[in-house]
């Protein structure tokens, strides 16, 4: 497997919107491997492989859920959704505080569903549903606002905004500098 480079903003790319997976083949899947490796790596929750650079329609996402019988077990799975598109979304809103591997080290609270219901391809291209109402849902919201070019701060209020952005710019100065 193979780490990728993540894309920051303010690259154009990540603007730009995401093309459909004609096929989920050996090549797909070697790539989706690799974005896992990258996901973990950077220690995020979800990838969108436009984040990489790669103009596919493609999420990775590490799941994490408490096990119910023993506290100090924490568990995960990874989600691979390929095409995925939401078929329900509550009127219920949530509001969650987010970060992006593609904004480093900012985080900023976002409205979104508080509930979805998605169908997409897996890993193997079989066609799976599924719904949620737990953090996962705005994690699914956050990643497939990705597959359209949209970042998390685009969901913000002007002025929080442009707040952020100063210091995300401030931050990449004091980097250069070092
Ligand atoms: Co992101």
């Amino acid at each position: 497997m193979t780490k990728l480079k993540v894309l920051e903003y303010p690259n154009p790319i990540l603007k730009q919107i995401s093309q459909e997976v004609d096929v989920v083949d050996e090549d797909l899947r070697k790539f989706m491997d690799d974005m896992v490796e990258t996901m973990k790596h950077e220690y995020g929750v979800g990838l969108a492989a436009v984040q990489v650079g790669v103009l596919k329609r493609v999420i990775v996402i590490e799941n994490r859920f408490d096990d119910e019988d023993d506290d100090d077990k924490k568990q995960y799975e990874i989600l691979y959704l390929v095409n995925p598109k939401i078929i329900k979304k509550s009127d219920e809103k949530c509001i969650n505080e987010e970060g992006c591997l593609s904004v480093p080290q900012m985080r900023a609270e976002v409205e979104r569903s508080a509930s979805i219901k998605i169908e997409y391809l897996d890993y193997f291209g079989n066609k799976k549903e599924l719904e949620t109402d737990t953090f996962l849902a705005v994690v699914i919201q956050h990643e497939m606002d990705h597959l359209d070019g949209v970042l998390y701060i685009d969901r913000i209020s002007r002025l929080r905004r442009q707040m952020l952005i100063k210091k995300y710019e401030k931050n990449i100065k004091s980097k250069e500098q070092k």
